[in-house]
Formats: structure tokens, sequence, C-alpha cells
């Protein structure tokens, strides 16, 4: 049987971005503006996209909405029969740029916030004025009949408004709340200390999501799970390396992954030198880490292999230094436990100064 086509593409048409927030996970190396594929070949990479069996585009960056050939993109995934979300910050989403990417065929829109707290969420955004203008677009968003998602990543700072930020999503219009926890790469890693939540702090916010979740079944959908930090069981990343997903930067390599260029020894290839099914289908990276030959003890021998796939790649690099190994997170790596030390003493730093993420050439403006 031959290798089944990834669910989704992940399109990252920029890493330019208005905000700043310091737990982005984009490379600390950001594609420059001259680097982005331009309109014609990234409608080609959707053509291919649709050929391969893609059956969702999500756009993201960066900011995708820095580019203005994203409603072009939009309609000509739609037309192709892709489902389209925008991943977004909604910080250039003026009203009618909203309504004419609705009428161009979006059909979902995730919106970051920071917090709900106007001040802190400016804050972590390194943006002043942003949780207003993200507020105005959710609306916005809502009443021209978009499906939407508030996703607000929490941290050490944030966490304990989780109450707060359930009703808010609920009074937005949000269908769906992804509570998501800092994924350390990037610029994220540089602020761990900054932002890791405490044990106490995941266990309140267990309880409050849990009894969130039982009484808002129909009104609010709500994503979470435990931060692999405090985990017992790794996470599927990706669904699997090479199995659900793809990533297509800004420069149009194509990575399983978006941290999948810290891990040394692998090379990626390229939309301008290959289409996209060679790359899914042949290319020794996207191979490498695909089903359940590269692993080694204890995932080999493990009956949930074909549910976690070993956890994440990038984060057993990171913690191992062998991206064979099984992901920390679980109990049963070796390492597990220097992860949860290694969390805890995070936790309890009294580091508070956060790096901001350095690239900030798009306007702030939202374009009308
Ligand atoms: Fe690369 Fe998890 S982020 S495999």
């Amino acid at each position: 049987m031959g290798i089944p086509p990834p669910l989704a593409m992940l399109a990252e048409l920029s890493h330019r971005c208005p905000l700043k927030c310091p737990y982005c996970y984009n490379p600390l190396e950001l594609s420059a503006r001259s680097d982005e594929l331009d309109t014609d070949t990234w409608l080609r990479v959707l053509h291919e996209a649709a050929d391969l069996g893609i059956l969702q585009v999500h756009f993201s960056g960066g900011e995708p909405a820095v580019r203005d050939d994203l409603e072009v993109l939009v309609e000509a995934a739609d037309q192709l029969g892709i489902y389209t979300n925008l991943i977004t910050s909604a910080l250039l989403l003026g009203r009618n740029r909203i309504h004419d990417l609705a009428e161009r065929g979006l059909q979902h829109i995730q919106i970051s916030f920071q917090d709900v707290r106007p001040d802190e969420a400016d804050d972590m955004a390194g943006y002043p004025g942003a949780h207003v203008i993200k507020v105005a677009a959710a609306r916005r968003a809502a009443e021209v009949g978009l499906a939407l998602t508030m996703n607000v990543v929490v941290t050490r700072r944030n966490i304990d408004s989780l109450e707060q930020i359930i009703e808010f999503a609920l009074e937005i219009g949000a269908r769906r709340l992804e509570i998501a926890n800092v994924q350390y790469y990037g610029w994220a890693l540089k602020n761990r200390a900054a932002l890791m939540p405490t044990r106490a702090q995941i266990e309140k916010a267990m309880i409050i999501i849990s009894s969130a979740e039982t009484r808002l079944v129909g009104s609010l959908a709500i994503d979470y799970v435990t931060p692999d930090y405090y985990a017992r069981r790794p996470k599927p990343c990706m669904g699997g390396w090479a199995r659900k997903f793809m990533n297509v930067s800004p420069s149009g390599m194509v990575l399983p992954c978006h941290a999948a260029e810290t891990i040394p020894g692998l090379e990626f290839e390229s939309v301008l030198k290959r289409p996209l099914k060679d790359i899914w289908q042949q290319s020794k990276s996207f191979n490498l880490f695909r089903g359940l030959e590269w692993m080694v003890e204890p995932c080999r021998s493990c009956d949930q292999r074909e549910i976690d796939w070993g956890g994440c790649r990038c984060q057993a690099l990171a913690l191992t230094g062998d991206a064979k190994n099984a992901d920390p997170a679980c109990e049963f790596s070796p390492y597990h436990g220097g992860m949860v030390k290694l969390a805890e003493a995070e936790a309890s730093s009294p580091a508070f100064d956060l790096v901001y993420r350095g690239y900030s050439q798009a306007s702030g403006e939202a374009r009308n």
C-alpha cells in the first residue's frame, strides 16, 4: 500500500508579524520578506496539495494577513475543494477584509489572544492596543458567520485567569476555545523560565477546564491537553511524523513539523525544486521517522507505539540529544525524571524578563 496523503497542510505565508510574542515557536532565524514564495508559486502549491489529497489548509505565519494575496489564496483553496482555516493575530483584519475573506470561501478563523486583561495581553504581545483590535475582529468574524476559535497560549502569567478566559470566549461568540501550552522551540525556548506554569497552576487549571467542559457542552468546545512537562504519556506530535500533516515554510521548505529544522543532519526540500507529492512520499527526511522501523526502546516494544508514535522527535532531540529517543514526556523514558525536574526548576525561577520576538516589519494598522 502506498503512503496515504496528509490530512492537512500548514501554509506559513510569512514570518512577518506585527506582534512580538515571547512564546512564539517560529525559528530564531526568520525568513526575510524577499525569500517568501510569490503568489503564483503558492497557487501552484495549492493545486499540488489538492492533487495529493490534502483536505485542509491552515493559512498561518507569522501573520498571514501581512500578505495582500491572502484573499486570492483562500479563494483558490476553496475552489479546489480544500477546507480553509486562517490562523491569525487579527491585527490586520479590518471589517471589509474579514467580510471579503468570508465571501471568498474562508470557513474558519482562529484568533490568538494573549490574555483577557487588556494591559497584560498587550504587554505579552509587545503591541499596545492589540487586545482591543482583536476583540473587534473576533466579533466581526462571528457576525459574518465564520466559525471562530479563540486560541490562548497559557503561561505562568495568565493561567490563573482561566475562568475569565472561558467566559470571554463565550462572550465574543467563539464556538471553540483552544487552550494551548507553550511549545518550547524558537523564541519560546529562550523564555522558558519566564513562561513555565507551576504544577499547582496546571492542576487547578485542569479542574476548571473539566468543570467548564461539562457545563458548556453544546455551546463551547474546549481543547486542552496536559502540558508535556507535567504529563505521564507523550502526545502523538503532529499525529506522528509525516503521517497527517506537512508545513510549507514562507520560503517554500516542506517540513513534517515546525521545528524539524532543529534536527541536525536532516535535509528538507523546497516546493521550488520538487512537487509536493514527491516530497511527501519520497523525501528521506519525511521517511526517516515515518512508521515504526526507526524506533528504539522503550518505544519499539511499547503497546502504545501506534497511539503516540513515540511523541515528539524535536523535543526528544532538545532534551535527550537524540531525536530517535522516546519523548521524555513519557514516563517510560529514562529522561522523564530529568524533564520533570527541569520543569519544576523553571517554574520556580524568579526570571521574569521576557525576550520579545524580533521580527516586526509589518504595519500594525488594520486594513479596511
Ligand atoms: Fe517536530 Fe514534534 S515538533 S516532531
